[in-house]
């Protein structure tokens, strides 16, 4: 191995920057060169791809946001757009991917390593939603950000004895929903995965404002619905449920990364740019009890993660 590239791809998350950085640093640590490519798969059928250096990751651990740009792009969906960029990639010399994103970006590595393009995936997204991994790059930011915005919506809510409906993102996914929940302390935790019944929910606001509760905060994954659809719906079902909505949106997806994301892209990125080098291919990294873990991309994007129903389950136990 001696030319690898680095990309990042679909939704950008907060550490991706300390992931490239790894990248770099570890390939030029090993004495590999190191390419970056602008703007995921577009850049890279575009041959948007330029040199990296020690000093072109400097200042970027601590930014949000991706230095290299990420885009959504339909031709490499396509096997012939697929073909074109393994071509590029060997016009250059580069011999080894590492694509950082979700799924999308995933399924894009796999068939740049069945291509004959030696690709690593790392996870990079909010969402959570990777299986073989406990834990994606940006989540734990994402999270920080919710906690921090429930945080100042509790004392406008006591203040006015209302409740607050929060919608969050995740996509498919109510990882950010059950993590900022528990965190924060939240009454309600809606979620894609588990059912709800909105009657038991409204009634229980009723009775706890009954008891002296001045605010009550209410959880809504995107994957759920959306946000102002359940305060009509509780506010239809007692008229004295006075809920106020925040649509959290693109805030979840800026910011400084927090340690606990640095740390992980860190670990991450140096050790994608390891097993490249041992031979490896066509696998995502992942991080599953504090260990580093490989597994098959193809076994990845083709199982759906497992809810982890203990936290649901401690978080509902807690909201009383
Ligand atoms: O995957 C990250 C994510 O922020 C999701 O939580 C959300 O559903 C989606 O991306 C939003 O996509 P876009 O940035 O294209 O609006």
């Amino acid at each position: 191995l001696k030319k690898i590239a680095v990309l990042t791809s679909g939704g950008d998350s907060q550490g991706m920057n300390a992931a490239v950085r790894a990248v770099v640093r570890s390939a030029i640590y090993h004495g590999i060169d190191v390419f970056g490519i602008q703007r995921g798969y577009q850049g890279l059928l575009n041959q948007d791809i330029f040199p990296m250096t020690i000093r072109s990751v400097g200042d970027i651990i601590q930014r949000g946001g991706t230095i290299l740009q990420s885009a959504r792009c339909l031709e490499f969906l396509k096997p012939a757009g697929q073909q074109k960029g393994a071509d590029i990639l060997r016009e250059y010399g580069i011999d080894g991917l590492v694509v950082i994103g979700g799924d999308g970006s995933y399924n894009g590595a796999n068939k740049l390593s069945k291509l004959g393009i030696k690709t690593m995936g790392l996870p990079g997204t909010i969402d959570n939603d990777i299986s073989f991994t406990d834990y994606t790059i940006g989540f734990d930011t994402a999270v920080s950000v919710v906690v921090d915005a429930i945080n100042k919506l509790r004392d406008t809510m006591s203040s006015h004895e209302r409740s607050s409906v929060v919608e969050v993102m995740g996509r498919h996914c109510g990882d950010i929903a059950l993590h900022a929940g528990l965190a924060s302390g939240a009454e309600t935790i809606l979620v894609p995965e588990m059912p709800f019944d909105l009657d038991e929910v409204a009634d229980r606001m009723k009775d706890n404002f009954a008891r002296g509760k001045r605010h009550s905060i209410i959880i809504v994954a995107e994957g759920v619905g959306k946000g102002e659809d359940i305060a009509q719906a509780l506010k239809d079902r007692h008229a004295s449920i006075d809920a106020r909505v925040t649509v959290l949106g693109h805030i979840q997806r800026g910011g400084s990364p927090t340690p606990a994301d640095r740390n992980l892209a860190s670990r991450l990125g140096d050790f994608a740019v390891r097993k490249l080098i041992e031979g490896e291919s066509g696998k995502a990294c992942g991080i599953i009890n504090g260990e580093l873990t490989l597994t098959d991309i193809d076994l990845v994007v083709n199982s759906k993660k497992e809810f982890d129903l203990e936290t649901y389950n401690l978080a509902l136990r807690l909201s009383q």
